[in-house]
């Protein structure tokens, strides 16, 4: 099958493009690089492009007929939404639309898309459902949230087929060390623990103890991207077989606070990982965990690393390579 990768020279999008093509799939990545490696696109036939050129994509899909299009290619921070939340709308919303139109142009049937958890806002329960209410609370959230209420107006009107697969904390690196996460700036918890442990940090700045948690760091619910890649295969084989269109939570279903991260990364990386407590980071939920049982039962989900010491164990070895 030809599947269009779009954010493929990304953190989960290049894991994805490898995972594809090792399956024997004719793969094209598309990603203008604006957050993405050219050195991470190694799997599939590479263009560069954005989705805000919609004479380029429209010549892409007269080249090509996808059978699938998996959508990566996003702005993701948090905080970088607050500030400047036009950036998110124009990219993640508007772009997106681009794409939508030129799929439905072309006749391209299927969508697998990049959500989140941050849709869901506050949380109210213990592990979150996908029948969780939906109030996102910063423009990051609400971008994808809009993208999914378009999503269901287009399989409504137009029967796009589509699957919102909202991650919770994507972590780890491809196991053979070829892959990783590599943000710049960098946001996320386990990287910056494994640069402490690298020396490439002096200190882990950990974002507040006194959350309502048992040990008061926050709690999070990290799942390994490349058991992400494997459940956007299942949408994918779930969609093409004439499936149900929704969105879908991807997550282990166990929280880690920060400090258990810590612990465990100390423990994997035989580093000390200083870390000093600092204030609260604006807009963190103290607890966030992932109910995925419909994922699992109704998409075969698996998750092969579900343990935390095998993502960190990854994201070491990546960490180590890429020095
Ligand atoms: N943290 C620190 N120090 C750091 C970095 C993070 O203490 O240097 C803490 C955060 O405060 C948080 C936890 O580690 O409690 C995890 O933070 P991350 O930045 O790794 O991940 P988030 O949970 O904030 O973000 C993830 C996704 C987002 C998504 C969000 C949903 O990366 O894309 O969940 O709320 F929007």
């Amino acid at each position: 099958m030809q599947i269009l990768v779009v954010g493929g020279a990304g953190y989960i999008g290049s894991h994805m493009a490898k995972w594809l093509v090792n399956d024997g799939h004719e793969v094209v990545v598309l990603d203008n690089l604006s957050t993405g490696h050219a050195t991470a696109a190694r799997y599939g036939r590479f263009v560069t492009g954005d989705l805000a050129n919609r004479a380029g994509l429209e010549s892409l899909f007269a080249r090509h007929t996808f059978a699938a299009v998996m959508h990566f290619g996003a702005f993701s921070q948090v905080a970088e939404s607050m500030a400047d939340p036009a950036r998110y709308y124009a990219n993640n919303v508007a772009n997106t639309l681009n794409l939508l139109e030129v799929m439905h142009a072309h006749d391209a049937p299927v969508l697998v898309f990049s959500s989140t958890a941050a849709v869901y806002g506050e949380p109210e329960t213990v592990s979150l459902r996908e029948d969780h209410p939906l109030r996102p609370i910063n423009p990051y959230g609400r971008s994808k949230r809009m993208v999914e209420e378009i999503l269901e107006d287009y399989g409504k009107a137009y029967g796009l087929r589509w699957a919102a697969l909202r991650y919770f904390n994507a972590a780890g690196a491809d196991p053979d060390g070829e892959l990783g996460e590599q943000h710049d700036p960098e946001t996320h918890l386990i990287p910056i623990i494994l640069q402490v442990a690298a020396g490439k940090r002096s200190e882990l700045a950990l974002y507040g103890d006194d959350y309502d948690t048992p040990d008061g760091t926050c709690i999070r619910d990290y799942v390994h991207v490349l058991d992400l890649c494997a459940a956007h295969v299942r949408a994918m084989e779930h969609l093409l077989a004439g499936g149900v269109s929704r969105a879908w939570n991807l997550g282990n279903g166990s929280g880690f606070s920060v400090a258990e991260v810590l612990s465990v990364a100390r423990s994997v990386t035989g580093k000390e990982i200083p870390a000093r407590v600092m204030p609260r980071r604006p807009g963190d939920p103290a607890r966030l965990v992932a109910d995925s049982a419909a994922a699992r039962q109704l998409l075969g989900w698996e998750t092969q690393f579900a343990e935390l010491e095998t993502i960190i164990h990854h994201a070491w070895y990546w960490e180590r390579r890429r020095r």
